[in-house]
């Protein structure tokens, strides 16, 4: 919702539900009635669902993307002592599950132009003891995944894609989910599928992979009391799998939404000067964020706010800077392009519900900040 000179969030999840409220009201009946509020028959049709959005033969469903990471880690068998390969330039989660499984992220840059892992940088971190790739598909986009998966099987590693920002995303026409050995979904409300509270998933067609992770999600049980492995309660609740049952029937026209805006901001934006999202050959982006880059970002962020218009910055700060992770032993200067983009990223609003006349109204307000910054430093050099 906005006024011109109004109010433009991030991100507008009331305004979703309100397209919708009919079938997700009914959905959430439809759970109160069955009296089944964990796993059952809604988390099975889901599960069923998205492995076939996905073109994988399983889906499994989780109570979050950081769950879906850390079963994928264990049912890959990455423990102790192993070593997986992801990117510092992501959302913590991505790292912190390769620890909880007690191996050791071992960290390579980003490509500047896609945001995701520079394949080329793989090789050279790759030891005796490394076990796996995570790849992030960041903002929507994937990952350059053929030759990720080269290396892999090169070397005997799996790949284990971070899919959690890129559902419906296509790497040279396939879906992400499908890709790698296994994958894993985030349904955190405000990701492009996004359930009411936590969710996430792995999907994978490797059946081992799967039991494994089906097991692991429910304390490690073949049968009941039965245990196994050493499992978890990761259990995907009854009520969120209803909602991202119906959300899902939704998702394709949503994602071409989002394209179209994004679109739309491109085309506004092009004379600005400012360096805009680039959707590589290979992808189809999903513009889970629509996200820029500038030099004086936080200069821009501060003129749009008084404008009235909320964005975003993923991420501030890399993961190898973080002070949780200092012991990773990496510092300032390890990984430049990460470094760069941290300082520089900013994301604008971009939503379904979002009004072509909003998005007109931002990439007004950015072109506005922007000539002005221009300005400002020419105008010195003319009273020379
Ligand atoms: C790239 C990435 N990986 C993993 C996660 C973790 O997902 P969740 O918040 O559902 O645990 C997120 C969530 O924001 C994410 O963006």
């Amino acid at each position: 919702m906005t006024t011109s000179r109004g109010r433009i969030p991030l991100l507008d999840l009331k305004a979703q539900y309100n397209g919708i409220k009919l079938e997700i009201d009914a959905a959430i009946a439809g759970v109160l009635e069955s009296g089944q509020f964990v796993l059952g028959s809604e988390v099975v049709n889901f599960e069923q669902e998205f492995a076939t959005y996905c073109e994988t033969t399983e889906c499994i469903a989780l109570n979050s993307g950081t769950s879906a990471l850390h079963l994928a880690l264990l049912a890959a068998g990455v423990g102790r002592g192993d070593e997986v390969i992801t990117v510092p330039f992501t959302f913590v989660a991505s790292v912190a599950a390769i620890t909880y499984v007690g191996a050791k992220p071992v960290l390579v840059d980003i490509d500047p132009s896609s945001f995701t892992i520079d394949p080329g940088a793989i090789e050279r971190a790759i030891t005796a003891r490394t076990r796996a790739i995570l790849p992030v598909h960041l903002y929507g986009q994937p990952a350059d995944m053929d030759p990720i998966l080269e290396v892999a099987r090169r070397h005997g590693l799996v790949v284990i894609e971070d899919a959690a920002q890129a559902h419906g995303a296509k790497y040279k026409g396939c879906r992400v989910g499908g890709i790698g050995d296994l994958a894993c979904f985030s349904f955190y409300p405000g990701k492009n599928l996004g359930a009411y509270g936590e969710a996430g998933a792995v999907t994978t067609s490797n059946a081992e992979f799967a039991t494994t992770v089906r097991m692991l999600r429910n304390w490690g049980q073949d049968y009941k009391y039965h245990h196994v492995l050493r499992g978890f309660n990761y259990r995907m609740e009854s009520f969120q799998a209803a909602i991202l049952r119906v959300k899902l029937r939704h998702l394709e026209q949503w994602t071409e939404t989002r394209r179209a805006l994004a679109a739309k901001y491109n085309d506004l934006m092009a004379d600005s000067g400012i360096e805009r999202p680039r959707e590589m050959s290979w992808a189809r982006h999903v513009y889970h964020v629509y996200t820029l880059r500038c030099r004086d970002r936080d200069g821009l962020q501060a003129a749009l706010q008084a404008e009235g218009i909320h964005t975003g910055i993923h991420y501030p700060l890399p993961v190898h800077l973080q002070p949780a992770y200092a012991d990773l032993g990496y510092g300032l200067g390890a990984f430049p392009q990460a470094e760069a983009a941290a300082d520089e990223v900013l994301s604008l609003p971009l939503y379904p519900e979002l009004s072509p006349e909003d998005v007109a109204e931002v990439a007004a307000a950015v072109k506005k900040a922007t000539l002005h910054k221009v300005r400002t430093v020419v105008r010195p050099r003319i009273g020379d």
